[in-house]
């Protein structure tokens, strides 16, 4: 496999996964916010690669916050959102007419708010208005800038004081061997990643995870939709043992079936219990299981690890399927088509905003 024709794009976007957390943690950590006092809740924002950063933070802290967390990904907030609230918005084009739409209704209540962008509407507002924000590059797809996004907003809420989600150096070298092992290499790799791929271009994988792991397998999901061009399903441990465990103990097995569960160490007994079952009656119908472990020991390395695995994974699959990874034409063509009814030019006019040229 050549890399350097298809995908080359985003292994280059990848290839300095974990500094791009990092740098743009410490940058983040730099602007200015309000304190914890001066808030009572916090919306996170944010659609697509632009909104999973918000999910892994929302699930990172929700057992350490003192102030509860809410992701919105859709154009309306909720009532409750008030001047005591802080929301904070990303988009990396900063033209997602659902961030802009939220950050208009935001304005009108008299929240707090913050930004995440590379450009567009959003970060014009932000400088209009000297909100706290941070900018990150231009120039990628907004799926393969998620650890300058994430790592932007995990610097704004540990700035914040909602919690701490610096990277424990104990996880870098696990961290850096990692992504070593993922890289592309002419002749083919053995890494995790390329392992997978080969069973999953033929597939339409379920991807399952719990707790912190959740979030990672909504990504997992979502790149595989847009890099890899196919189907692929997640569903979080415990909730899908109360139904789509049903489905995997019934029928026959169908062409494409494979289940991919992401584990971690130190598994409560519980959840390790339930993954077993899972597997045990999957082996049964005789669908194949892939299982992506981390050595990481902090729930954020442990994120981050098993991410870097994941859109390694799908964009592997792309090469492997002859597909480009990067264009999500149809994505362009909605957004385009949603421009005609007008919702992102009314949301930039009550932004205060000029229309676009
Ligand atoms: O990965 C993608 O291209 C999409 O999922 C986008 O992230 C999504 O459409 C939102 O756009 P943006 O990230 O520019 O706000």
């Amino acid at each position: 496999m050549n890399p350097t024709v298809l995908g080359a794009d985003m292994f280059q976007a990848m290839s300095t996964y974990v500094k791009d957390y990092q740098d743009a943690f410490k940058a983040a950590a730099k602007v200015v916010l309000p304190s914890v006092d001066q808030i009572d809740h916090v919306v996170l924002t944010g659609m697509g690669g632009s909104g999973i950063g918000a999910t892994l933070v929302e699930a990172l802290l929700r057992d350490s916050s003192p102030r509860p967390i809410v992701v919105v990904k859709d154009y309306h907030l909720p009532k409750f959102v008030n001047k005591r609230s802080l929301v904070i918005a990303t988009s990396y084009s900063g033209e997602t007419e659902e961030t802009l739409y939220g950050v208009a209704l935001a304005k009108e209540r008299g929240a707090q708010i913050a930004a995440i962008a590379s450009g567009g509407a959003l970060l014009d507002f932000a400088n209009a208005k000297k909100l706290p924000h941070a900018p990150v590059p231009r120039n990628r797809q907004p799926r393969a800038a998620l650890p300058l996004l994430f790592g932007s907003l995990a610097g704004m809420v540990s700035t914040i004081g909602l919690g701490n989600l610096a990277l424990a150096g104990e996880d870098e070298t696990t961290l850096s061997n990692r992504h070593l092992s993922l890289q592309p290499r002419l002749a083919g790799a053995g890494d995790d990643a390329l392992r997978f791929a080969e069973q999953i271009r033929h597939s339409r994988p379920v991807i399952v995870g719990e707790a912190h792991l959740w979030p990672v397998a909504q990504r997992w999901k979502a790149q595989f939709n847009e890099n890899s061009k196919i189907f692929a399903r997640a569903e979080p441990i415990p909730e899908m043992n109360h139904n789509d465990l049903v489905a995997w103990a019934h029928g026959p097995r169908e062409k494409g079936d494979l289940l991919i569960q992401l584990r971690r160490p130190r598994e409560p007994n519980e959840v390790r219990a339930r993954f077993e079952f899972l597997a045990t009656t999957a082996k049964e119908r005789g669908v194949p299981i892939l299982t992506s472990d981390t050595q990481c020991r902090t729930p954020l390395g442990q994120c981050l690890d098993q991410l870097m695995v994941g859109d390694y994974a799908s964009v592997y699959t792309a090469v492997l399927r002859n597909v480009d990874p990067t264009p999500v034409e149809i994505i362009g063509s909605l957004k385009k088509r949603l421009q005609e009814q007008g919702l992102a030019k009314e949301a930039r006019k009550r932004l205060g905003l000029p229309s676009p040229s």
